[in-house]
């Protein structure tokens, strides 16, 4: 039985195709649309090989109103959308932050018009633990609770904050305009979602991250160290105010986070809550050193590294604060720090060139 139906945006890229995936396993039925900017049409091949369902697939851009009103149409059962479709590199949007804006906010705003004219409430949205900025200026904001203010320090942390609140300013819009004519508007609402750093992959080992160009995470980097693309890490900086001076971030399985979506949409359908922000985390913070630790002992030696000066930009602690999420949504992370580890290393041996090669046959023949 389908219990609901769901356009995902953004849904052949790495935390969309494991959401996309979640949805299909937990009976809801999917639509992805991307225009495949830095994913890749093998992802829906994947994708049926682990659920066995194949979700539509339309390649479209975000910022085409009349391409999404058209899926809209052709799909009429749709009731709730998952937008991730968006531009995600920091250092680029400083140097094209038109562009950022015009993805991001201006995919975001033709979306939001196209579910309107097709009357679909109910929106997921891809939002990060960047709008917090440096939290450690607050006192007390260690581990990040979402009342914590908001104060992006970069142009893609910028274009996140600003769709959060065309979001919000939307939604209420709709709730007051059905109140006003006596009704209750309870069929919009918003789930904002700031997630911290996701990571891992399938344990299958078929379906990973497989960013177009170079990698600037640091799992992404350190697997490619590990494959020997790469001839070392490069630690940004080991003089932060961290137990061995390397900074603080908040690592999350990939499987857990698709899970987080999966629980705010049904929160949303089921308690109608209007805009809600929830932090997904795992609320324990890792130093890049316990990173290079973890991974070195999956692969089975130490990986060569340097250190290098501060990253511009980068924070000393982002560690999320989960208790919200875990509340409310009865959501919390299950898998480990390793267990991304061991699943990323499985795929990036068993998928060296990452979706431009055919599934590994370990897995067809078992
Ligand atoms: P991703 O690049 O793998 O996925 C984004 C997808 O959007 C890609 O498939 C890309 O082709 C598509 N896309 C880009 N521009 C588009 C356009 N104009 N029209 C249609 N599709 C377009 O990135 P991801 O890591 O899966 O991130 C998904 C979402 O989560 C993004 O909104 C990102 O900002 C957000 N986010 C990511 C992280 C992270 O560290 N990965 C953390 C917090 C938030
Ligand atoms: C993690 C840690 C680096 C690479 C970014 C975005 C954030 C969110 C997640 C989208 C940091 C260190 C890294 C390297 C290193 N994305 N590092 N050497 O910067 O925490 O977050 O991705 O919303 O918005 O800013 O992630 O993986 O780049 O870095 O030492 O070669 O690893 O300094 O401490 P970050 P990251």
């Amino acid at each position: 039985m389908v219990v609901g139906s769901v356009l995902v945006t953004g849904g052949t890229g790495y935390i969309g195709s494991f959401t996309a995936l979640a949805l299909l396993e937990a009976d809801y039925k999917v639509v992805i649309v991307d225009n495949l900017y830095n994913s890749s049409k093998e992802v829906i091949n994947r994708i049926e090989l682990i659920c066995g369902k194949r979700p539509p697939f339309y390649e479209l851009d975000i910022t085409d109103e009349a391409a999404l009103d058209k899926v809209f149409t052709e799909h009429p059962d749709i009731d709730n959308v998952i937008h991730f479709a968006a531009l995600k590199a920091v250092g680029e949007s400083a140097e094209i932050p038109l562009e950022y804006y015009r993805v991001n906010v201006g995919g975001s705003v033709s979306l939001l018009r196209s579910m309107l004219k097709h009357n679909v409430g109910n929106i997921v949205f891809s939002s990060s633990a960047t709008v917090y900025g440096d939290a450690t200026r607050f006192e007390n904001m260690i581990p990040i609770p979402e009342h914590c203010p908001i104060g992006p320090t970069n142009t893609y942390g910028r274009t996140k904050s600003t769709v959060e609140s065309v979001i919000t300013d939307h939604i209420d819009a709709q709730r007051m305009k059905a109140k006003k004519a006596g009704k209750s508007g309870a069929e919009w609402n918003a789930a904002l979602l700031r997630y911290f750093n996701p990571a891992g992959s399938h344990p299958s080992g078929i379906m990973g991250e497989n960013p177009k160009g170079v990698p600037y995470n640091l799992l992404p980097l350190l697997a490619q160290v590990a494959i020997g693309k790469r001839e070392k890490l490069l630690v940004f900086g080991d003089d932060y105010a961290s137990k061995d001076g390397t900074a603080i971030r908040d690592y999350i399985h990939v499987l857990d986070l698709a899970k987080g979506h999966l629980m705010a949409l049904n929160y949303l359908r089921e308690q109608q809550p209007g805009v809600k922000a929830w932090n997904l985390g795992t609320g324990t913070g890792s130093t890049v050193f316990d990173m290079i630790k973890a991974f070195s002992k999956v692969v089975g030696h130490e990986l060569p590294y340097q250190v290098v000066e501060r990253r511009q930009g980068d924070v000393l602690d982002l560690t999320a604060n989960p208790t919200l999420a875990n509340k409310e949504l009865n959501w919390k992370t299950e898998l480990t720090l390793y267990d991304a580890c061991k699943d990323l290393w499985k795929w990036t041996e068993n998928n060296p060139e990452g979706y431009d090669q055919d599934p590994p046959k370990a897995f067809l023949d078992a």
